[in-house]
């Protein structure tokens, strides 16, 4: 009972620190798309992947395997466009990866999940990676 609390007050810091150093993704200067997308990764996705996109969300304690850091330009280029698709769409296992990472297919629609995609290559600038 008293580690739940205590959980639940760390989780609630961890919380806090987050919003107070949270840079938003947008600027307001993205394409709507681009802003429509950041608004979903916020909602289903900064849990454990983070508000900053660098996979330390308030819900990865205590998970055995920590969600990709999305901003990591060097490793997220080596993620293939159509693996992240598979990977969001049917979860991590379906890539061999951790089946932690949930299937997203009954939650975003397809459209939804390739605009991911591309967000996704958008806030790791693997696009601008030469
Ligand atoms: C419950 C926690 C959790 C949530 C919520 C979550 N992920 Fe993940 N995700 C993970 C973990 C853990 C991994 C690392 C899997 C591994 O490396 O084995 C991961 C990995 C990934 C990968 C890399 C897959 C690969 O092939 O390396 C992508 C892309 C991804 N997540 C996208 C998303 C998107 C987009 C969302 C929101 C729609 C999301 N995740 C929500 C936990 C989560």
């Amino acid at each position: 009972m008293m580690l739940r609390y205590a959980l639940a007050a760390l989780g609630l810091a961890i919380l806090g620190a987050g919003i107070t150093l949270h840079q938003p993704a947008t600027a307001g200067t993205e394409s709507p798309k681009i802003q429509a997308t950041a608004h979903l990764y916020d909602t289903y996705c900064a849990q454990c992947h983070g508000v900053q996109r660098n996979g330390k969300g308030v819900n990865t304690i205590g998970l055995s395997v920590q969600p990709r850091d999305h901003s990591d330009t060097v490793a997220m280029s080596s993620l293939p466009r159509e693996q992240m698709i598979k990977a969001i769409t049917d979860g991590g296992a379906s890539v061999n990866k951790s089946a932690l990472m949930p299937s997203w297919s009954g939650v975003l629609t397809k459209d939804q999940i390739e605009d991911m995609a591309d967000y996704l290559i958008y806030v790791c600038k693997c696009d601008q990676k030469k």
